[in-house]
């Protein structure tokens, strides 16, 4: 696939794959031909074995020469392909753990593909699994074989879930009721045994969070700011529901992040016509919406309730082993298009949560507690998130980050500016940011601190609308079809590093593309095979030895690059740095989400997202679909599930 190729087509398919930052273009004017000014990192490396100067940390890279040694990870590689099934790498188990629709509370009805009410659907797994937290059981505990899954429903795909329905159709209310039925989240309890893993029912810890049922208060400085303000909440303090929840994480303590993303595409009315327009279209929220929901909920239609739409676009916070605990919206780690948040502690024990803004030209967050993590207080930690500063990133052209504050009466975030408090400055996050002159990035996804190295890892999934005369150091592409990942080093060595500090150093891992087409610009290890090439890095995990693990996210862009998203695992340290090998492949149409590990590394957990979806075309629907899995059964359509996998020896993952 060309870049020209990629550049001109349309990516209507991908909602994240916009942009809404009208303030980029003018100030990219200023940076051309500033790419020259750094050596990037995986250039450096050519034939033979060289010593790369990694962002100021001395890594040795092996070129060509010492290819059979280099990679610590000892699996075959799965083909790249595009087939109706998934694969997995010889010797190793992918079982389906839980489909949509499959039971999460215990009195669930069975699933009838006939007849979806939202009532069965709000007992029932979700659609569009997306992040996957693991909790093991008893909370605090390292246990590998009995545990909570937190598994968010990001959103909806009407044409893979009733019959007679096309893309974009308009539906009745009753299948507006199951959509939102579908969405939020569930909390399911596992077990492994005989080295399989099952659903736990009857389960003390069930839980389906549903957009329509589930209120969760709103905490920080935002809340009860006149624009949280609703008819049925005129407090501003309880929200209903979380919508469109992409990836995630988890606190030290053990509660779980949900990360609210593309809330946007959700609302209809014109919001043009209210007095928040342009901070609403800084959002990207539109008259027409691609949902039908406006129609039938009011407090969708911008035009009849316009600030629900300030209520979300959050992160929110809630304890996995209490189904009965209220989620929080915490608005001090900001309102913006949240793909996910992850946690690491200062040395000093501040909180930090790394988050990035999924959208073309949007930036890099992090938040940075006021109060410090107690390990010896479950209790003492449950509100940390409340308090705190809120970053963004400027990314420099020697190697260095800048952290941004957002913090009210700094800098430009003045009244003068259009933010009169704290308050403020957070339902208008982006505003902010681009007040700051943040560094505008290729669609931050996720953003994870390796827990064992303390270095941070930035999945850049793509920009297909950067041009040449606007690419940096940091985005060195442009247009950037195929994502890149960036490495980020806080000050310390690896292991101690200070997630608090406010100046940083960073160098490109790895840019994705196949490497033997010099049109893609791909740069890896130079080992990385014909299967090892990756395109759009959305998630990753770490395995217990601090391996990185990508899985990837092209939308319809399969297409031209003739393979399946998946699951690829490189090393981060050592000879094999960079050399990515391709471990697991998802069925045609779907992304590849949620990857996480047991903390004895056997067992590895995906979300298989959107089978049957991505690329289908309009005739491609829950009647004749691309696929059926994983059921493969006549008149059953393709099902989001979460698989689980484990090496048929009970090893170790990549051992
Ligand atoms: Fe929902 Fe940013 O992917
Ligand atoms: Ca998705
Ligand atoms: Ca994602
Ligand atoms: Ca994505």
């Amino acid at each position: 696939m060309t870049e020209q190729h990629a550049q001109t087509e349309s990516r209507l398919d991908d909602p994240d794959d916009r942009s809404s930052n009208a303030s980029v273009m003018p100030s990219f004017a200023k940076i051309v031909d500033r790419r020259y000014n750094r050596r990037h990192v995986l250039g450096a490396i050519g034939a033979g074995a060289v010593t790369a100067a990694v962002g100021g940390v001395g890594v040795a890279i092996s070129g060509s020469g010492a290819k059979a040694a280099a990679s610590s990870l000892g699996f075959t590689e799965v083909a790249h392909n595009v087939t109706p099934d998934m694969a997995v790498a010889p010797g190793y188990n992918a079982q389906v753990l839980i489909r949509w629709g499959d039971k999460v509370m215990d009195g669930a009805p069975d699933f009838d593909i006939g007849a979806l009410t939202a009532e069965s659907q709000a007992q029932q797994f979700g659609y569009n699994n997306d992040f996957i937290g693991y909790f093991p059981l008893p909370v605090g505990s390292q246990n590998s074989e009995r545990a909570l899954l937190v598994v968010n429903h990001e959103y909806t795909d009407r044409q893979l879930m009733f019959s007679g329905v096309k893309k974009g159709d308009d539906i009745d209310k009753d299948k507006v009721d199951v959509e939102m039925a579908a969405h939020g989240a569930s909390v399911i309890e596992i077990r492994k045994a005989g080295g399989e893993w099952s659903v736990v029912h009857p389960s003390q810890y069930a839980r389906r969070v549903a957009l329509s049922r589930t209120d969760m208060e709103i905490t920080g400085p935002a809340a009860g700011h006149d624009l949280l303000k609703t008819s049925t909440d005129p407090e501003g303090k309880v929200a209903l529901g979380t919508l469109n929840n992409c990836a995630g994480g988890w606190t030290p303590w053990d509660t779980v992040l949900l990360a609210e993303e593309n809330f946007n595409l959700y609302f209809g009315g014109d919001p043009s016509k209210l007095p928040q327009a342009a901070d609403y279209a800084r959002y990207g929220l539109k008259e027409k919406s691609r949902y039908s929901w406006w129609r039938h909920h009011d407090r969708f239609n911008v035009e009849k309730e316009p600030n629900e739409p300030n209520r979300f676009g959050w992160i929110v916070e809630f304890d996995p082993y209490d189904p009965n605990s209220k989620p929080k919206k915490r608005t001090a780690m900001g309102r913006f298009k949240h793909e996910g948040a992850t946690t690491a502690l200062a040395p000093d024990g501040r909180v930090v949560a790394y988050s990035g803004d999924d959208q073309r030209f949007d930036y890099l967050y992090k938040f940075v507690s006021t109060g410090r993590y107690n390990p010896r207080s479950r209790p003492a930690n449950m509100d940390l998130l409340d308090d705190g500063t809120l970053y963004v990133a400027r990314f420099n052209d020697d190697g260095t980050l800048d952290w941004l504050p957002l913090t009210f009466g700094q800098g430009p975030l003045t009244q003068e500016n259009g933010f009169k408090s704290q308050a403020e400055v957070l339902i208008k996050t982006r505003q902010a940011a681009d007040a700051l002159g943040a560094t505008p990035m290729d669609r931050p996804e996720d953003v994870e601190p390796n827990p064992v190295t303390g270095r941070v890892y930035v999945m850049l999934t793509n920009n297909t609308k950067r041009k040449a005369d606007q690419v940096d150091e940091a985005n060195p592409r442009g247009p950037n079809p195929f994502g890149h990942v960036v490495e980020l080093l806080p000050p310390g060595d690896d292991g101690a590093r200070d997630h608090a500090a406010l100046k940083y150093e960073w160098n490109i891992l790895l840019k994705g593309g196949d490497p033997a087409n010099p049109e893609h610009k791909a740069e890896y290890h130079p080992d990385v095979s014909k299967n090892g090439w990756l395109v759009a890095p959305d998630n990753c995990s770490f395995d217990p030895q601090g391996r990185l693990w990508i899985t990837t996210d092209q939308g319809s862009k399969w297409k031209n690059t003739g393979i399946a998203d998946g699951v690829y695992a490189c090393d981060l340290t050592g000879p094999g740095r960079a050399l990515t090998k391709h471990f697991f492949r998802v069925p045609i149409g779907a992304e590849m989400c949620g990857p996480v590990f047991t903390p004895d590394g056997k067992t590895l957990f995906v979300a298989v997202q959107h089978p049957g979806a991505d690329g289908a075309e309009p005739e491609q629907n829950f009647d004749n679909p691309m696929t059926r899995w994983p059921d493969f059964k006549d008149g059953m359509p393709p099902r989001p599930s979460v698989v689980a996998i484990t090496k048929q020896n009970g090893g170790e993952i990549g051992s």
